[in-house]
């Protein structure tokens, strides 16, 4: 079973992160105000994403994320990656287990098809001047390496 884990992580480095056919869906703006804008969308051909922000004036405030999606599989695993463009430049790569079969560490690991899911995390606040487009690609599988959701949201600082 762990050497399964290890072969979905390992598997999921070769899904395509740069997908250009990503118009399935329409682009939502989850923040708009005088110093930021930003806009997301699914990149799932068979399902658009909710996906909010708890403040959008003051990113320097504490933060709050919620996504929700509608599984389609079960998610006894899931696997999480996470790319950071910093005005079109990959600048961070970042892989996590959020649901292992011995260790679920949130309350939706082992959640059914069919369930709906909501997470929520808190970002920290941020100190450091922003600048320019950051645009992150979010993708998630389960244990038979299906994907469970695919993001694409581009912060834009004015
Ligand atoms: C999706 O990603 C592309 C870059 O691959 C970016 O140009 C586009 O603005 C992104 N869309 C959203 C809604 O973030």
């Amino acid at each position: 079973m762990k050497l399964y884990g290890v072969v979905m992580i390992l598997s999921m480095l070769y899904l395509p992160l740069a997908d250009t056919q990503e118009d399935y869906w329409p682009v939502h703006t989850a923040c708009d105000s005088n110093t930021i804008k930003v806009v997301y969308s699914s990149c799932d051909p068979i399902q658009d994403v909710g996906f909010t922000l708890s403040s959008c004036s003051d990113i320097r405030a504490q933060l709050y994320v919620k996504a929700s999606i509608l599984l389609r599989q079960s998610i006894d695993e899931l696997y999480l990656s996470v790319e950071l463009f910093h005005n079109g430049v990959s600048t961070m790569r970042h892989d996590e287990s959020i649901c292992l079969p011995n260790f679920p560490r949130f309350t939706f690991c082992g959640n059914r098809r069919g369930e709906m899911v909501t997470i929520q995390s808190s970002l920290p606040g941020l100190k450091i001047p922003l600048k320019g487009n950051y645009n992150f690609k979010i993708h998630g599988i389960n244990q038979n390496g299906f994907q469970i959701v695919c993001l694409n949201a581009t912060a834009i600082f004015q």
